[in-house]
């Protein structure tokens, strides 16, 4: 299969800000193709260089084998973007915008009508074509935005952080959309995301990108395995108390983070401990039956777990692991989350 997206040592800087460093990757022709990373993390400048809209500090890229420098007008012609700010005209019914961004591609009278009614029918906006976009949700106005994106049969779509701001329920909508829509017409896809959800159901690959770099690329699914198959995240109660349990006496004052770390290389089914700020996450062989056997050695040990879970591996903990951060879908925001530690 042909890259039909070539990234080589990408750079873009700010002034000192470093915004996107050194970034390379290939995408197929056909792939979705994901970039997951917290706000800041530099996603937006990445597809602005791709889209030709910002010029690269240095390094290059390449669509369609055109190159987004040298080749400006070539990559333009191949390419469908969605921005992550608004960009259609809310005093236009979605059909006018539909319309007018048509025009701009000097499509013919029946030629407009044909595209327009069939990227109608993939994001499913039959009925809603003849309100203005200032009367109709944000979901719905940013179905016409994507719908805008696929028009002019591109070979390659870029949707920067195309559910923000959705509830669930359209932003499951628009992922089975953006789907049929890339089958339907063979398009490439890439976009952007802070939605662990929306990397992990929607995307082939994914690039992990945190503070302008790439931290890791490859399936979700393999992404997930590197991290491990059985995990379990734990947080140990620090506050200095003495509790009493089968007639004996513990104290777990002193008893933090890092003496759990220490005790638990006695487990050897815990095959990687890794500790953020304020938890612990541990990759266990085989999940069934170790949480209780980990309460046990707790308590034997004089530690007291506040909250405990058992997890299979998603997106989040493989950020984590990769990043010592966690994303957080609540607001976009990110908590910073310092990886301390790791043992074995
Ligand atoms: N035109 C600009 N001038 C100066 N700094 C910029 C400019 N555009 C972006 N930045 C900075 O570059 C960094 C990366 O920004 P970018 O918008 O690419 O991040 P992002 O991953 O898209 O974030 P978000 O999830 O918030 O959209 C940020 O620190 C941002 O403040
Ligand atoms: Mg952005």
């Amino acid at each position: 299969m042909e890259d039909i997206i070539e990234v080589d040592g990408l750079t873009k800087k700010f002034g000192d800000l470093v915004a996107v460093d050194h970034i390379s990757f290939m995408v197929k022709k056909g792939e979705i193709f994901g970039f997951l990373g917290p706000n800041g993390a530099g996603k937006s400048t990445c597809i602005k260089m791709l889209t030709t809209l910002l010029r690269p500090t240095s390094g290059s890229a390449k669509i369609c084998g055109y190159d987004v420098v040298k080749e400006r007008d070539h990559v333009r012609s191949y390419i469908g973007v969605v921005f992550q700010d608004r960009s259609s005209d809310r005093f236009l019914t979605g059909r006018q915008n539909l319309d007018f961004h048509a025009r701009m591609y000097s499509m013919s009278k029946e030629e407009r009508k044909e595209k327009i009614s069939e990227v109608m029918d993939l994001l499913e906006l039959n009925g809603k074509e003849n309100i203005r976009l200032n009367n109709v949700s944000e979901g719905i106005r940013r179905r016409f935005e994507v719908a805008r994106g696929f028009m002019a049969d591109p070979k390659v779509v870029f949707l920067d952080e195309p559910t923000i701001g959705f509830d669930i329920k359209a932003r499951m909508d628009l992922w089975n959309q953006i789907r049929r829509a890339k089958e339907k017409e063979g398009t490439t896809v890439m976009l952007t995301t802070h939605y662990i959800e929306e990397a992990d159901y929607l995307c082939d690959r994914v690039v992990i990108i945190d503070q302008a770099k790439i931290v890791a690329i490859d399936t979700p699914d393999k992404l997930k395995e590197a991290v491990g198959t059985n995990l379990i995240s734990l947080q140990i109660d620090c506050e200095p108390k003495v509790r009493k349990l089968e007639n004996r006496r513990f104290s777990n004052a002193n008893r933090n983070n890092g003496d759990f770390m220490e005790t638990i290389k006695k487990l050897d089914w815990v095959k990687r401990a890794e500790e953020y700020s304020n938890s612990i996450l541990l990759n266990v062989e085989s999940g069934d039956g170790r949480v209780p056997e980990l309460i046990d050695f707790a308590d034997e040990n004089g530690f007291i777990i506040s909250s405990i879970d058992e997890h299979k591996p998603s997106l989040e903990d493989v950020f984590l692991h990769f990043t010592g951060r966690a994303i957080r879908d609540v607001e976009g925001g990110v908590k910073g989350m310092k990886k301390k530690g790791e043992i074995k």
